[in-house]
């Protein structure tokens, strides 16, 4: 367990707190999905309430250590302000004049966010003097970017040599429910996974065949189990050199008496296009010029009644090509399936935190990860560096 800002006392302090601000944008630079910003405010409002000297940072975007103005943080100020009702300055650097100026002679319960982290390359380098200048801005350090927690650099690990170090609300949060789920859940116990590619998953799944007590795949990555098994899959994707791959992992779910379910019927459809034409066809009959989009009904059939008796859920990636409305629909139907639940539900973020929200179930879930890498390796069952360096209670 890791000491959270409950376990410290920040009044009047100068608390520097990493953020996960790396927020999706349209292209006149307004943000499509404030999740993350949400996310982290009850952190920021508990230091504001308890007095604190707030310095928030973040990241946006991959700038490679140059600065770059549509990678500002602007943005984010912006959004802030709005939803903390209060002003809050943005420095034009990160540990150079303005940062230093701004951040010199705060008040209690002032708010300075620092400009993009990644602004400057050694923040990704986790070099040690940078982490030593950010810290020198204040006097705690508080992680609160579970997003970025899977990132070794100075602003999400190294800082915390420097200073004293905790977990805020939102990395609680997600440890709460994802670290439940994965090592103590209410069983049944079944997980969805999805998404293009066995290779991405192979390490949750692996992980999982650990925990779980059924394992449904769906998305892109089925097709490479169905030819594993011999069956033709037409133009479908599929992972060549994982055949073997996808065998070991459904010899292992028969050794640990894990069900493993794979689709039964498949939407397919002429090329891949929103409006191409398609069928339903049972898994088996999948013929030559055709290529798998999304589960069909049968499947969607059999998936509900397994989850409706499921005690605890969790989902990571979409059950098919999910962005073109046609194939939504085995994604859509579980989602809202879901949302209906009496069951714990958890979504592993990335894409499929981005299909329950598109498809318009977010309030519905248990608990939706802010993460995407981050979340996958925690799935994975490995250690977090942005929470590993903080303090143990
Ligand atoms: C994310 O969006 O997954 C995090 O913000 C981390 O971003 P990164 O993959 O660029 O490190």
């Amino acid at each position: 367990m890791k000491k959270t800002i409950r376990d410290i006392d920040v009044s009047g302090k100068k608390v520097l707190v990493r953020c996960d601000f790396n927020v999706p944008q349209d292209e006149n630079g307004n943000i499509t999905d404030t999740r993350r910003i949400v996310g982290a405010l009850p952190t920021i409002k508990y230091l504001l309430e308890s007095n604190a000297k707030v310095i928030l940072c973040s990241h946006l975007g991959r700038p490679k250590g140059e600065v770059k103005k549509e990678f500002s943080l602007e943005p984010v100020r912006k959004e802030l302000e709005k939803e903390l009702g209060k002003e809050v300055k943005l420095a034009n650097d990160i540990i150079g004049e303005s940062a230093k100026t701004l951040t010199q002679d705060m008040k209690d319960g002032e708010v300075v966010l620092l400009e993009n982290v990644r602004f400057d390359k050694r923040e990704e380098a986790n070099d040690r003097e940078f982490s030593k200048e950010l810290a020198s801005l204040a006097e705690i350090y508080v992680n609160d970017a579970f997003g970025t927690a899977h990132r070794a650099h100075s602003s999400t690990a190294g800082v915390a040599e420097f200073l004293p170090a905790v977990s805020g609300f939102l990395i609680e949060k997600e440890i709460k429910f994802l670290g439940e789920a994965l090592n103590n859940p209410e069983r049944p116990f079944v997980s969805i996974i999805g998404g293009k590619k066995v290779s991405d998953k192979i390490s949750v799944i692996n992980n999982l065949l650990e925990k779980v007590d059924t394992l449904i795949i769906g998305g892109g990555m089925a097709y490479t189990f169905f030819k594993s098994k011999g069956m033709n899959i037409g133009n479908s994707i599929c992972e060549e050199d994982k055949l073997d791959l996808a065998k070991d992992i459904m010899k292992k779910a028969e050794e640990k008496n894990v069900k493993l379910l794979l689709p039964i019927d498949i939407h397919v459809a002429k090329e891949y296009a929103p409006d191409a034409e398609s069928k339903v066809v049972p898994a088996d009959k999948i013929e030559e010029g055709w290529e798998g989009m999304d589960i069909g009904p049968e499947t969607i059939k059999m998936y509900k009644e397994v989850l409706a008796n499921a005690r605890t859920i969790m989902w990571n990636g979409p059950l098919g090509v999910f962005e073109f409305d046609k194939f939504a629909t085995g994604t859509n139907e579980i989602a809202e399936f879901l949302g209906n639940q009496e069951a714990i539900v958890i979504i592993g973020g990335g894409d499929s935190a981005a299909a329950i929200e598109k498809a318009g179930y977010a309030d519905k879930m248990t608990h939706i990860s802010t993460g995407g890498g981050a979340s996958l390796e925690y799935l994975e069952g490995r250690a977090l560096p942005g929470i590993e360096c903080l303090l143990d209670k």
